[in-house]
């Protein structure tokens, strides 16, 4: 039977708080194999039971499921809307309505603000890091007429919200780290069925966060403003089509909170002793309590944020309790995470419990904090003593595996501590298993690289005194994350703001949100080189929305950032001599070990990565011209590209064809962004392998080359080099970590050498996601679900699966937009046996790489060619088998 088995909302269940109209896309199931939608309609409704429709549409004869928008439908603010779907497919099946996706509508127009920022804190507070107590009491006499409540909620610092003595919603760390200045995300939450008759009471309690927190590796202060400050505005519908707002104004009351110290690198000091019984509860007296001052902040640069928010996404046990050679008691969770430890406690008024955070133990098996540079990354709970006490952070988060204990009055039992773990809520999408267990780790710790940075920003590491959304760790890692999680709301939110802080020449910022700009005299290599636009870093501004637009067909993105994209693109070519682009400080391919000894810079020459990355950046960016029908503005950055690219060859190789730096990553970027002239192909493929084999079939390379080092190879005819450089086990290497112990990436390839001993502790994290940038080729490649960007989404796909490696089998799922895209491939001597799973409604480009027998086609019409053996086949599940050649 047709169904449509799930609807989303900018690729999202539900969406609370929606200012623009989201982009609808749905999944189809059917029996029947080759199924395509041929028409469609959509009803909208205020209510779950569709009893009175606001809109329905008629039958669209399309074959669109994704990306489809509700052009139609004229919004209006806090409001709830239910979404549903009916398709009909090519045999003429219809299905039945889906069930519906939700949705609730922000503060549509910046004039329906009513309410003001208020702030418990006074000018001189702009050197303290406590949480303030906000509180408003109200009357509602009609509360049983009440139809729905919605509040929209947003600060300047951190904010919890509670009603009624309880926190409002799951999220932390709202309203997460934007450029404020410009763009500022406010949460919206459903309180209906929340409000009672009579009195209730709104609380709210803030801290410094991001916003005027301690931030940055050169530690400045108050970034953004001096005070934290709330705006809330809760809006009540009743069934006669009133409303009563309650907005946060100077009726508002402050008082200090049992928070006396949050930050986010130095972590949290609560003192129970000073909380506020009922502060949040009808009947509190609120004696004591000081004024609010209002606050201005411009109320247009409010956005409503509808997804994502930072949560707490799993629960960890500790795996063990350790006492150190030194003494020290440990715990271990088992897993390198970020988040929080909450634990439960009994004692006394007045004691307390002390943890400090972090990653690995040192060679001995000894607490090792060094790398945490000035973070401190430590709790202090202080208990009132009454009871069971139990207790996490609040505005603050740590990174670690392990925690030190260095108070807690009680005998330590395990089972009183929990790892939370925090990340912005994005769906997973890619699952991976294959036949060797290492490789497995491996993807493990790339996804826990991802959980553990993907926190509101992406985040280079989350442990020291940095935890910044370095542009080009997020650019290098892009495709990978956006397999393994569904990165579309995450990325648009980081792009808007590289787009806000980029200079006004088009520059872009090394870290967004940008910190840095102004308040780096004392960096050793910024104060010299300047805090913008380095190469393969400030190309995020191109890569990551052409990236969004192939992993999820999403026009929007690109139409949201052309003007950033091209900003960028013009800022090359202003600094660019005869096409050769060069600027200021460029961190090239960082941490290669083909650097010189304690240099982080590696032997790549800048001029050489900087017009590579000029022309990729180029050619992605005429592609999105073109995508976008900008004509004029195609023909002239695609006739752009290719003058950088004869540049590039005239440049950097000799007549002969060789290239000019023999570097493992010059040769790597000059194969995958396609700037080798044809006929040295070959040649330039065998002095990669050269280089290769110089140190043994091991990488030397950093930042710049080893995202694409097994693309490099494998595309060019060296599959058996990718595996094995993939599955290369001793230093340096992927899997050496892997055998090493290691729970996600890590910064360098020597974080922990082969002796036991470190990496200088100036910049050695253990959850740095760079190089788990290899995890795309185990999508796109090993298992080969390759998006094509000539219908991008998945709406058409290429499967060309690439057995090797020694492994017996491997298994991916991918969840596209339009459903689960599944391989599984077994080898047995020559013969392979190949599941594939194509979702309704798309169809895929089927590819058996070195077919050389067919043994069983189910069906597959398929044709022999160079490759082996090539199909297109429709929607289904296929179970093929063929020979390989040797
Ligand atoms: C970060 C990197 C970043 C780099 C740029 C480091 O401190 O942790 O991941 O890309 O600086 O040089």
């Amino acid at each position: 039977m047709l169904a449509v088995t799930r609807l989303t909302l900018n690729q999202e269940s539900a969406l609370s708080g929606v200012q623009e109209l989201p982009v609808l896309g749905w999944e189809i199931e059917s029996p029947r194999r080759n199924v395509r939608q041929t028409a469609y309609r959509i009803q909208v409704s205020h209510e779950k039971s569709f009893d009175n429709i606001l809109l329905h549409s008629e039958w669209q004869q399309c074959e669109h499921s994704n990306n489809v928008t509700l052009t139609e439908l004229m919004m209006t603010s806090s409001q709830r809307y239910f979404i549903r779907v009916q398709v009909r497919d090519d045999q003429g099946e219809t299905s039945n309505w889906s069930s519906a996706a939700e949705m609730i509508s922000g503060v549509l127009y910046p004039h329906e603000w009513l309410a003001d920022f208020i702030s418990g804190e006074k000018p001189a507070d702009k050197i303290h890091s406590a949480g303030t107590l906000l509180r408003k009491s109200f009357v509602l006499n009609r509360a049983e007429e009440i139809q729905s409540a919605f509040i929209h909620v947003s600060a300047l610092g951190l904010y919890e919200l509670h009603l009624n003595g309880l926190k409002v919603g799951e999220d932390a760390l709202t309203p997460g780290w934007t450029s404020y200045h410009n763009h500022l995300l406010y949460q919206t939450y459903n309180l209906t069925g929340y409000l009672n008759k009579g009195e209730n009471v709104l609380g709210a309690i803030t801290g410094a966060g991001w916003y005027k927190g301690d931030m940055g590796f050169s530690r400045h202060r108050n970034y953004y403003g001096e005070q934290t400050a709330l705006i809330s505005q809760l809006i009540i519908n009743y069934k006669d089509g009133t409303q009563d707002i309650v907005v946060s104004d100077e009726s508002w009351k402050a008082h200090d909170s049992a928070i006396i110290f949050s930050e986010i690198y130095d972590g949290e000091i609560y003192d129970a002793r000073r909380e506020v019984s009922g502060w949040c509860e009808k009947g509190f007296s609120g004696d004591g309590w000081r004024p609010v001052s209002l606050m201005t902040h411009e109320k247009s640069t409010l956005v409503a944020q509808g997804s994502n928010t930072v949560r707490k996404m799993e629960e960890l046990k500790p795996v063990q309790m350790i006492t150190t050679p030194q003494g020290d008691t440990v715990i271990d969770f088992g897993q390198n995470l970020s988040g929080w430890v909450e634990f439960n406690v009994r004692g006394n008024a007045g004691d307390k419990v002390v943890l400090r955070h972090f990653e690995v133990l040192d060679a001995d098996g000894n607490v090792y904090l060094d790398n945490l540079r000035t973070a401190t990354q430590r709790t202090e709970y202080v208990l009132k003593g009454e009871g069971e006490e139990t207790w996490h952070p609040h505005f603050t988060w740590q990174g670690f595996r392990y925690v030190k204990v260095e108070e807690y009055p009680a005998r330590l039992d395990l089972t009183n501590f929990t790892a939370i773990v925090l990340h912005s809520a994005m769906e997973q999408t890619g699952y991976f298993a294959c036949s060797n267990p290492q490789l497995n780790q491996l993807h493990h710790n790339i996804l826990w690289g991802l959980k553990g940075n993907f926190v509101d920003v992406p985040t280079d590491c989350p442990q020291r005194d940095e935890r910044l959304g370095w542009t080009g760790d997020a650019q290098i890692f892009c495709r990978t994350a956006s397999y393994l999680m569904q990165t579309r709301n995450f990325f648009a939110k980081w792009l808007t703001d590289l787009r806000y802080d980029q200079t006004p020449e088009g520059g872009v910022p090394h870290v967004i949100p940008d910190i840095l700009t102004g308040h780096c005299e004392k960096d050793r290599l910024l104060s010299e080189g300047g805090t913008h636009s380095a190469s393969a870093w400030a190309d995020a501004a191109v890569i990551n929305p052409w990236t969004m637009y192939l992993m999820y067909g999403d026009t929007k993105v690109l139409e949201n950032q052309y003007a950033s994209m091209k900003g960028w693109i013009d800022f090359m070519t202003a600094h660019a001599e005869n096409h050769i682009w060069h600027y200021s400080l460029q961190f090239g391919d960082w941490v290669a070990l083909d650097a010189k000894e304690g240099s982080y810079f590696g032997a790549t020459p800048n001029d050489l990565t900087c017009t590579a990355y000029y022309a990729y950046s180029t050619q992605l960016f005429a592609k999105t011209a073109k995508v976008l029908k900008r004509d004029a503005d195609f023909e002239h950055y695609d006739a752009l590209h290719q003058a950088i690219v004869r540049r590039f060859q005239e440049e950097f190789f000799t007549p002969s064809g060789r290239l000019a730096a023999r570097t493992q990553t010059a040769h790597i970027l000059a194969l995958y962004f396609n700037l080798v002239p044809e006929a040295f192909r070959e040649r330039t493929t065998d002095t990669l392998v050269e280089l290769l084999n110089e140190h043994d079939g091991h990488l030397v390379t950093g930042f710049v080359g080893t995202p694409y080092f097994c693309h490099a190879l494998s595309q060019n005819g060296r599959i058996k080099e990718a595996w094995n450089l993939l599955l290369k086990d001793d230093f340096p290497s992927w899997l050496y970590q892997v055998k090493a112990g290691a729970t996600t990436i890590w910064e360098h390839w020597d974080g922990i050498k082969p002796d036991g001993s470190m990496w200088s502790a100036d910049m050695n994290s253990f959850n740095h996601y760079a190089y788990g940038a290899v995890g795309e080729w185990l999508y796109r490649v090993a298992a080969g679900i390759e998006a094509d960007e000539e219908h991008p989404g998945f709406k058409h796909f290429i499967i060309k699966p690439l057995t090797g490696g020694g492994l017996s089998w491997l298994e991916t799922r991918y969840q596209s937009v339009y459903g689960a895209i599944g391989v599984r491939w077994e080898v047995s001597g020559k013969e392979v046996s190949l599941c594939v799973k194509v979702p309704a409604n798309t169809s895929a480009t089927l590819v058996l790489t070195d077919g050389e027998a067919l043994l069983e086609a189910d069906g597959v019409d398929f044709i022999r060619n160079t490759e082996g053996f090539s199909a297109e086949i429709g929607s289904g599940e296929y179970r093929l088998k063929y020979h390989v050649a040797d």
